[in-house]
């Protein structure tokens, strides 16, 4: 993603406090203000931190007035404080580990990422009763039980919007809108550094690893884009979401992954024939067997999807989410995955939360995994495949083929067939059945004699069944 820069006035006066947006001669009239201050430690200011620390500056008396409290930064730990000449010193340091737990410090705003060691610091923070607020979904995916048991045990807040989809307010839904609701499925776009790419393959006709280079020069692929493309970010934000959906712990390494950089030029002609694109989707499910077993599965993969779906016209950077629940029928959040200020925008939202608690006594939600759901591993969850193979055109090809999914029990729902010379473009199209089925299926049919080329394999999403 492109970075955005943290802008040229400074948001800080001499003596390296915060200073409220209209200071220099016409300050708002925002309302009454309330209590202490809330004293902020910011780790991190990069990409993310030096928007909130705008932010922060800018909109001080807004902010005030809504959290019913001034919000303040406290210090402000970076890695390298000589390359941060707009912040002021008084309020630097390289030592993250101190300053989370300083007693002028109330809540810790994470904007470092990675696990180590930014989990001992939080710990470390919430053992101290300071809140937390975070962006960080690598590490949320592997050790929200552990972080959330901590604030348990202190009283405080452990919030994270901006974990997952940037700006746009989706686990406060999930969390707090749709907790009286049951959840039956989470499906969307969650990277938009893969869904740029994929955009621009389908748009141009050109294939992955050249999509990929023209995006890292534009900035929209990160300089190592291997947690992007190979699918770890999306399915660390699959985890966050399958957990908060469906009241149930599930880690990154419990979500089925697959990147993009199998997705070739052929794939997208294919599903452009057939009215189609290519996208990938994080999808979390309830899925509930015929004895009435309840089970949650997380995948994270690219799938065609029809082209007229509404995740099929989220273009370029964006990212979008659509909800089923019981209740509220289907829901659908869309805008800006990623970037500073749009991130910004949900760190901000949490802090206004932290200190509305803070004012008001009280706390934000806690952990729900009560339903505590098995995590269904994906060769038994049920998907459906499109197949497209350049097969020998004479009699009987077609039966060798049918017989090939009858034999693993996968009922075809389509077969388009297009003849050029003596070699036959078969398509087929399944209902829905157990993914390993689907594999073997496909593996079987790659050794058949009358088949030349597997050309395209890929799950299908967004039709009826
Ligand atoms: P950046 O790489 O831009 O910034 C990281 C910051 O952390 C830098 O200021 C760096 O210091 C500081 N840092 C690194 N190591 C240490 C350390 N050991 N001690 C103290 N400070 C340290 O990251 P982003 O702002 O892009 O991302 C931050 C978090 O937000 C990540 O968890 C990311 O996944 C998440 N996120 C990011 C989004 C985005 O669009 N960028 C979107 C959604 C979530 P220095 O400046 O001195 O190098
Ligand atoms: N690398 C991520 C993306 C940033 O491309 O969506 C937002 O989490």
């Amino acid at each position: 993603m492109p970075t955005e820069s943290s802008g040229t006035t400074s948001p800080f006066d001499s003596t390296g406090t915060t200073v409220p947006a209209g200071t220099a001669g016409s300050p708002r009239n925002d309302g009454p203000v309330a209590g202490r201050p809330l004293r902020v430690a910011l780790l991190g200011c990069g990409t993310v931190g030096s928007e909130v620390a705008r932010l922060l500056g800018e909109q001080a008396a807004e902010l005030a007035a809504r959290a019913g409290t001034p919000v303040e930064l406290a210090g402000i730990a970076v890695r390298r404080p000589d390359k941060h000449p707009e912040l002021p010193p008084g309020l630097l340091t390289e030592d993250a580990a101190g300053l989370v737990v300083r007693d002028d410090v109330d809540v810790v705003v994470e904007l470092v990422g990675g696990i180590e060691p930014v989990r001992g610091w939080l710990l470390a923070a919430l053992n101290a009763g300071k809140s937390v607020v975070t962006a960080n979904k690598a590490l949320l995916a592997e050790h929200s039980a552990q972080l959330f048991e901590a604030a348990d045990a202190a009283g405080a807040d452990l919030y994270f919007e901006a974990a997952v989809a940037g700006a746009i307010p989706l686990l406060r839904p999930l969390r707090e809108s749709l907790a009286g609701d049951r959840i039956t499925r989470v499906m969307g776009i969650v990277n938009g550094t893969t869904n740029y790419i994929l955009s621009a393959m389908d748009a141009t006709g050109a294939g992955y690893a050249e999509t990929l280079d023209e995006a890292s020069r534009l900035g929209y692929a990160e300089a190592d884009p291997t947690a992007d493309v190979d699918g770890y970010d999306a399915a660390s934000k699959a985890a966050i979401l399958a957990s908060l959906a469906f009241h149930t712990r599930v880690t990154a390494s419990e979500v089925h992954r697959e990147g993009i950089g199998a997705v070739t030029a052929s794939d997208l002609v294919a599903a452009r024939v057939l009215g189609r694109t290519v996208k990938l989707l994080a999808i979390c499910e309830r899925v509930i067997d015929d004895d009435g077993a309840e089970s949650v599965s997380a995948r994270v993969h690219p799938v065609m999807i029809p082209r007229g779906h509404q995740l099929a016209g989220v273009g370029g950077a964006f990212n979008a989410v659509y909800v089923e629940a019981d209740a509220a029928g289907e829901l659908m959040f869309y805008g800006q995955g990623a970037g500073g200020s749009p991130t910004a925008s949900a760190v901000l939202g949490d802090l206004v939360a932290v200190a509305r608690n803070r004012v008001a006594g009280g706390r934000g939600p806690r952990e729900s995994a009560h339903a505590a759901l098995p995590v269904r591993p994906m060769g038994q969850t049920p998907t459906r495949y499109h197949v497209s193979l350049d097969v020998a055109d004479r009699a009987g090809v077609l039966a060798q083929v049918a017989q090939a999914f009858a034999e693993h029990g996968v009922s075809i729902a389509a077969v388009r067939q297009r003849d050029a010379n003596d070699t036959a473009s078969l398509v087929v199209v399944t209902h829905l059945a157990p993914d390993a089925a689907l594999q073997s299926t496909v593996d079987e049919i790659a050794k058949l004699d009358v088949v030349h080329e597997v050309v395209s394999v890929m799950r299908v999403e967004g039709e009826d069944q």
